[in-house]
């Protein structure tokens, strides 16, 4: 049986926004849904309904202005459709109904759940996140999701598993990069059982009170925001547990350049560009970097015994 908690700061939305703000919110998702319809033709998919948008979690503050929803949709890394940063267009032929995720390696019951299904045992919320690439650049961005921990608990890992493994969709007939055979697809990285775990990681379904759109991840993503932003695998298929560290695939790529941990950290510049100072999307404002991007306080213990490792890109 499913028991669902309320956290302290979970009051009904209608408790601390003002009613006007919520029913436009909602009318603008009516409409963004509405516009989807019509060109496919079709209703949207079931989950989109309840993917966001969802309350803010104030426990997390982003310090910064949020980046306007034009810059930080239009702006991306998604090589199955293109190695620019324009692949809106290419993405919009993704797939995203319907769609399954399969849990397997050291798992309890290896099983598969329609993420319609998945969304139904989670606890949605909105989280102001920092989000830096190991480019340099960096958005600021309501995301609405539920924490990692939740995935990790609908899995049930067993004691040995102590890496995750996020695979992401390999579509031949929507996905053009594909078709370039010496990149590592499919795209998938991971992290520790203990990070998963961490406060701080987080499965995103929406932003900006919408669904994802395919660009940023549709219909499901990980987040790590103390990362470099190529460890937040997007539009998950599989959630593998297993005993070995994985290989993801920049480090598949280029081992030398991406490795496993890549904590953010102003200090430890890139092979081949410095990490001392990230470019805001939207104002283009130059500002300094800070250690797991300003995270430190939630995840700096995870490593407090790693120092001596390479958990810095
Ligand atoms: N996930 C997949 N499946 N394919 C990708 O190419 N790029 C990664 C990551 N996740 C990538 C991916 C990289 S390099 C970054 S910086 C972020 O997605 C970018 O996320 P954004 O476009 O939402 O900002």
């Amino acid at each position: 049986m499913l028991i669902r908690i309320r956290r302290g700061w979970e009051l009904p939305e209608s408790a601390a926004t003002p009613e006007s703000v919520v029913l436009g919110r909602r009318a603008a998702l009516g409409g963004a849904l509405g516009a989807g319809a019509a060109v496919a033709g079709l209703a949207g998919p079931a989950w989109a309904q309840v993917a966001a948008p969802a309350m803010r979690n104030p426990r997390f503050q982003p310090g910064r202005e949020v980046t306007p929803e034009r810059d930080a949709t239009s702006y991306n890394n998604y090589y199955e459709f293109g190695t620019s940063k324009t692949v809106t267009p290419a993405a919009n032929r993704l797939k995203v109904a319907p769609w399954t995720i399969k849990f397997d390696g050291l798992v309890a019951q290896p099983r598969e759940l329609g993420l319609e299904d998945l969304l139904k045992q989670v606890n949605l919320e909105e989280r102001v996140l920092r989000h830096r690439c190991v480019e340099a650049w960096a958005m600021t961005v309501p995301w609405t999701g539920f924490p990692m921990s939740e995935l990790v608990r609908l899995a049930q890992p067993r004691p040995e598993a102590k890496f995750v493994v996020f695979e992401t969709a390999a579509q031949r007939d929507t996905m053009p990069g594909l078709r370039q055979a010496w990149y590592p697809w499919p795209y998938s990285d991971g992290c520790s059982v203990a990070e998963a775990r961490n406060e701080m990681a987080f499965i995103a379904t929406g932003m900006y009170g919408k669904p994802l759109p395919p660009q940023n991840g549709a219909p499901i993503r990980a987040l790590f925001p103390w990362k470099y932003g190529f460890k937040a695998p997007k539009s998950i298929v599989r959630v593998t547990f297993q005993a070995e560290q994985p290989v993801g695939y920049w480090e598949k790529l280029q081992a030398s350049e991406y490795g496993f941990w890549a904590n953010v950290n102003p200090e430890v510049a890139h092979p081949r560009w410095s990490q001392a100072s990230e470019r805001l999307l939207g104002s283009n404002e130059r500002v300094p970097t800070r250690i797991y991007n300003g995270y430190g306080e939630f995840v700096a213990p995870l490593y407090a015994n790693m120092q001596n490792e390479r958990i810095w890109y």
